[in-house]
C-alpha cells in the first residue's frame, strides 16, 4: 500500500519523505491557501524539491494538482490541465467527479496527461473514470464519516468493481481525506492501492499506549539489570 501527503506545505513534505518515506503527495486548493505561497509559487516549490531529491517521473513519485474550481466545462479544464503538467513530469492532474471532469479526464489521458478525479462519493461515481483509463480515482473517506457513515462496503465495492472489469492496478484507487488510523486499516483491508493523508494521521499511526507501556517495563528492567 503507498502513503502520500496530503499538504502543500513544503516542510510537512520534506519531514514525511525523510521520515516515513512516502510515495507522493496530493494536494487541492484548501492545502495549497494553506501553504500561505500564491498557488504557481506553491506547486513550483514542490517540483523543484522533487528535482533536488531525484524524483522526476509521476511513475516514481506523483503530485495531484487540482485544476481552478470555477471551471466547470470540459475544453477549459483541458486547457487549464495542459498548463500545470508543463510544470512538472510529476504532476498529476486533479479534476472533480463531474460529466465535465471525466469528459477533460479521458481526453487528457488520450494525450498522455495522466488524471486523478477527485470528490467521488460513491462507487458509481468511481467506474467512469476506470473505463476511460484516469491513472487514480480519490474517494473520499472522512467527510463521509463525519457525517456518521461507514465507508467499509463503499471502499469494498469499488475495489470488487474494479477487479471485476480488470480496472485493478491500472486506475489505483486513492482513499482520501483519511482522518484516523483506524480509517487507513480499513482501506488497507479493503485492498486499496493508496492512502492519503496528512502528516498527524501518520503520526498517530505509529502510536499505541500499550506500546509507550512496554518501553516503560523495559526501560525498568533494563535499569534493574547489571551489564556484565
Ligand atoms: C485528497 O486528495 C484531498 O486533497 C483531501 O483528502 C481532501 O480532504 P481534506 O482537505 O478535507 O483532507
Amino acid at each position: 500500500m503507498k502513503y502520500f501527503l496530503d499538504s502543500a506545505k513544503m516542510d510537512e513534505i520534506r519531514y514525511a519523505y525523510e521520515t516515513f518515506g512516502i510515495d507522493g503527495v496530493t494536494t487541492n486548493p484548501r492545502h495549497i491557501m494553506l501553504s500561505g505561497k500564491p498557488f504557481l509559487t506553491a506547486i513550483t516549490d514542490i517540483a523543484n524539491w522533487i528535482a533536488a531529491e531525484g524524483l522526476e517521473g509521476y511513475e516514481r513519485f506523483p503530485v495531484s494538482v487540482e485544476i481552478n474550481p470555477h471551471i466547470d466545462n470540459a475544453d477549459e479544464m483541458i486547457a487549464e490541465a495542459e498548463k500545470i503538467s508543463a510544470i512538472s513530469s510529476n504532476f498529476v492532474i486533479k479534476i472533480p467527479a463531474t460529466e465535465a471532469g471525466v469528459t477533460a479526464a479521458r481526453k487528457l489521458e488520450k494525450r498522455g496527461i495522466r488524471t486523478n478525479v477527485t470528490l467521488i462519493f460513491s462507487a458509481a461515481q468511481a467506474i467512469l473514470p476506470a473505463k476511460n483509463g484516469s491513472k487514480f480515482v480519490s474517494p473520499f473517506i472522512g467527510w463521509k464519516e463525519a457525517n456518521g457513515e461507514d465507508c467499509k462496503e463503499y471502499i469494498r465495492n469499488i475495489v470488487e468493481i474494479y477487479k471485476n472489469y480488470g480496472f485493478y492496478g491500472k486506475t489505483e484507487i486513492i482513499c482520501a481525506a483519511i482522518r484516523t488510523p483506524k480509517q487507513i486499516t480499513d482501506c488497507a483491508v479493503a485492498g486499496a492501492d493508496i492512502v492519503t493523508t496528512g502528516l498527524e494521521v501518520y503520526k498517530d499511526s505509529m502510536k499505541h499506549a500499550y506500546t509507550t507501556q512496554g518501553i516503560g517495563t523495559f526501560v525498568n528492567a533494563w535499569d534493574n539489570t547489571a551489564t556484565e
